[in-house]
């Protein structure tokens, strides 16, 4: 089980098979987001079809609504929400610190108020994994503390310190003998701290590695120095999580850096604001232009909507507040992604990923409004 088996390299790009209990999948992979056991507005069988692999479940959300127990009683997240293929679940630590109110770390773990609520609530490493044990996800987060960007040197070293010592904590609590628990990199974008972090980390074995604390404010331009870092002391025979990073060029620039996961809500939250993804940059169809044009979003895409709507459609819909039209432009913004991917890794297994990406970026960046 978690067999991770790299069937080709380019560069520092690679494609492999990962063997998750329900299932295998293929990297370079692009995660959906479902944090309330659901992706937004789109069935498990839409899923399906355009190509979903693994889907991301969020542990915070779900412990504090509907409860862990209640999933438990569905026989975890594939039975609750119907998805029978394999999941991830975040351990909750991020979405505290962005969601939770009157929050406390301590060494013991992280008290705060439920954001549905306003109950007292405290997570730590321990229940962090109990709860995700309820929730049964094929692959499992460490408990770990994701600085705000910007934040102390210091800080973030006395926190990736409390981190490792909350990954120990983690281990050994008792999961599912089919569940992988990754741990988490964090660091900042501090090479020597990245550098502390990997030291204290790798040791763990752990059959997974994830990049954290990125993309929380800082520019690309210090993102992707401590992504390259990060990812190249790294395993080779174990993948490689860049969390919460969603958009298609840096979907590309990670996986030429040898990033294997990725999951953000970019393309469900920007779809419901009406933003469609192309290969020619980010398409805004609240503009005026899409409402005379009687071509689909994207005619190489194989997406029911792109397959039956034109663009003149889909921008009625939204100027009418239809609920159509976001989900329409959900779907279509993660088969966007999902193509991506298996764009990337055909263009991996012919030997020829840079040529393929600069030869993307060629068109989407000139697109790119
Ligand atoms: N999602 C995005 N970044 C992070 C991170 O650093 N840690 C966790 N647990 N989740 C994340
Ligand atoms: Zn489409």
């Amino acid at each position: 089980m978690f067999e991770f088996t790299v069937q080709a390299r380019s560069g520092r790009a690679r494609t492999a098979q990962f063997v998750t209990p329900r299932g295998p999948v293929q990297t370079p992979m692009f995660m959906p987001v479902g944090t309330q056991g659901t992706v937004k507005g789109i069935s498990p069988q839409e899923l399906r079809d355009i190509g979903s692999q693994m889907i991301l479940g969020n542990t915070y959300h779900l412990m504090l609504r509907p409860g862990e127990e209640l999933v438990e009683a569905h026989g975890g997240l594939p039975g609750f929400t119907a998805y029978p293929g394999p999941f991830l679940t975040d351990s909750g630590g991020f979405q505290v610190m962005s969601l939770g109110h009157m929050r406390k770390i301590t060494e013991e773990g992280v008290v705060f108020r439920s954001h549905v609520d306003g109950s007292p609530v405290n997570l730590t490493p321990e229940r962090s994994v109990q709860v995700q044990e309820a929730l049964g996800a094929d692959v499992i987060m460490a408990f770990d503390e994701c600085p705000p960007f910007p934040a102390e040197r210091e800080y973030i070293r006395a926190s990736l310190e409390r981190t490792i010592r909350w990954l120990d904590r983690c281990l050994t609590v008792k999961r599912k003998p089919e569940q992988a628990l990754f741990a988490i990199v964090q660091g900042g974008i501090h090479a020597d701290l990245r550098q502390r972090s990997l030291d204290l980390t790798l040791p763990f074995g752990t059959p997974g590695f994830a990049i954290g604390g990125l993309a929380v404010g800082e520019s690309k331009e210090e993102m992707f120095p401590a992504v390259a870092f990060t990812a190249e002391r790294l395993p080779e025979n174990k993948p490689r999580y860049l969390m919460g990073v969603g958009h298609p060029e840096d979907l590309v620039a990670g996986i030429a850096l040898g990033v294997d996961m990725f999951d953000c809500v970019y393309p469900t939250r920007t779809g419901r604001f009406g933003y469609a993804l192309t290969d020619v940059g980010r398409l805004n169809m609240n503009s005026s232009a899409p409402r005379r044009q009687l071509e689909p979003i994207d005619p190489e895409c194989d997406c029911y909507a792109c397959r039956h709507y034109t663009r003149a459609y889909l921008a009625h819909l939204l100027r009418a507040e239809e609920m159509l039209a976001p989900r329409m432009l959900s779907l279509h913004n993660l088969r966007y992604l999902h193509r991506l991917v298996e764009r990337a890794r055909a263009a991996i297994a012919r030997g020829q990923f840079t040529e393929w990406a600069s030869a993307w970026g060629e068109t989407y960046f000139k697109g790119q409004t």
